[in-house]
């Protein structure tokens, strides 16, 4: 199997497992039949989705928008396919994210531009290494 395919695979699984942590039976179904570990990535992913639906709410009652995760983690946390990082381009991807993470701490001015920019820069690394969860990125965004 080329190396392509095996982290496609290895993140349409793991999306599987992330719509198992969401409630319906069918998904929970899902979980009982796909008992394997997270990977520690894939954990912080999901911590990651949590904060961020956080933020998106503290956003609309315009309060200070506040991160509980260890970015650093990013770079160190193990995927469940070792390959995600060997492009060369991962640590990039994670490096912009946090960016704008930080851009949209630090803002004056227009903070669900901010956010979405910082949603956005979850889809271009999702885009080239981790197509699977992309849909459910998406309803992250600011409308
Ligand atoms: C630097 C690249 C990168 C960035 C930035 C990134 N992700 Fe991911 N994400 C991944 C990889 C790689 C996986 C697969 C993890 C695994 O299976 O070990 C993943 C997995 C996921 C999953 C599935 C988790 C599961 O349960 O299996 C979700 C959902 C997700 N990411 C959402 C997000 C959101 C939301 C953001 C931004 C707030 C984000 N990602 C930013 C690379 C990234």
């Amino acid at each position: 199997m080329s190396l392509e395919l095996k982290i496609l695979g290895g993140c349409i699984i793991a999306s599987s497992f992330y719509s198992c942590s969401r409630l319906n039976d069918k998904e929970k179904s899902t979980a009982i039949n796909f008992p394997n570990k997270s990977s520690e990535l894939a954990e912080l992913m999901r911590d990651l989705v949590e904060n961020t639906e956080e933020v998106k709410l503290q956003i609309s009652k315009n309060e200070k928008p506040g991160f509980f995760i260890e970015f650093d983690k990013l770079h160190t946390a193990v995927p469940t396919d070792l390959a995600v990082r060997d492009d060369g381009h991962f640590t990039s991807f994670a490096n912009n994210y946090i960016a704008t993470v930080n851009e949209l701490i630090n803002t004056t001015g227009d903070k669900e531009e901010k956010y979405n920019k910082m949603i956005q820069s979850c889809i271009i690394c999702h885009q080239q290494i981790c197509p699977g969860p992309i849909k459910r990125i998406k309803k992250l965004r600011i409308k």
